[in-house]
């Protein structure tokens, strides 16, 4: 098996839809042996294993971790990628669709690191999906945006902690990517001119270049790259100045 990732074990969650799906297919690309996550799992293959796991309960995570382990004697690497959202005003959002996101953003991100670390007794990489939104608010997206800054941040705690032990621990944070969770977004008439206004590279980004990222800090390219957060987001992030070509025109 040839790759950068040859003969190594990896765990990722939320692997069945989107950015998951595409860090798997590159893990598999790349020669890692790979066991996915996810609360609907997709079909095993060839060096995939899929199992039922719902990251905001401990004994599931730890079951999704142990699987890899007994299955292929270690664990190397681990891509947090499983998230969601139920968005709405601060004066209309529920106690429950609060503790939802954030459990599911930032909950579910400690309890994989917990394990995940356990696990990697040889040292490893582990790199968790937070977001622009950890940077950027956005309307109806407190607990959300919330959330996934407290994973960036819980990002840097655990690089603190594990790299004395060999492990890295790093952030991604996507712009706008077309998946299934932004669908509503990306279809949208009324927002379109908005996204092409604000995204320098005027598109949304594919899930394979932010899966392309992970991989990246993942690997062997970034052996001394822990604690940090990489925007991958088509230049989303700044633009937030006011755009002074209106003044030559
Ligand atoms: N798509 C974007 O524009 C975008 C931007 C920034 C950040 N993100 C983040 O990227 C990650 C992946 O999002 P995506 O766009 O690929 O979405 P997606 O909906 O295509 O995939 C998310 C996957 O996570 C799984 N999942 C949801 N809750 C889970 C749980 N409790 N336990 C295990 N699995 C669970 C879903 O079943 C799904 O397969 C999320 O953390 C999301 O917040 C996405």
């Amino acid at each position: 098996m040839t790759g950068r990732f040859a003969g190594q074990v990896a765990v990722v969650t939320g692997a069945a839809s989107g950015i998951g799906a595409a860090t798997v297919r590159g893990l598999l690309a790349e020669g890692a042996l790979v066991v996915g996550g996810d609360l609907q799992p997709d079909e095993a293959r060839d060096g995939y294993t899929p199992v039922r796991c719902d990251v905001t309960v401990e004994a599931e995570v730890e079951k999704l971790v142990r699987t890899a382990v007994e299955a292929h004697g270690r664990l190397d690497l681990a891509f947090n990628v499983a998230g969601a959202a139920r968005s709405a005003p601060i004066v209309d959002q529920t106690e429950e669709d609060w503790d939802f996101t954030v459990d599911l953003v930032l909950k579910g991100v400690f309890l994989s690191i917990k394990h995940q670390a356990r696990a990697m007794t040889e040292g490893g990489a582990i790199v968790n999906v937070s977001s622009l939104n950890a940077h950027v608010p956005m309307h109806f997206g407190s607990a959300y945006a919330s959330g996934k800054a407290g994973a960036e941040m819980l990002t840097k705690n655990a690089a603190l902690e594990l790299g004395p032990r060999g492990i890295r621990v790093n952030a991604v944070l996507p712009g706008l990517v077309d998946t299934p969770l932004t669908a509503g977004l990306t279809a949208s008439e009324v927002l379109a001119d908005d996204f092409l206004d604000a995204i320098v590279l005027g598109r949304p980004g594919r899930p394979d270049e932010i899966a392309a990222a992970m991989l990246f800090l993942a690997g062997p390219e970034a052996s001394y790259i822990t604690g940090t957060s990489l925007v991958v987001d088509g230049g989303w992030e700044i633009t937030g100045y006011p755009d002074l070509r209106k003044l030559r025109r």
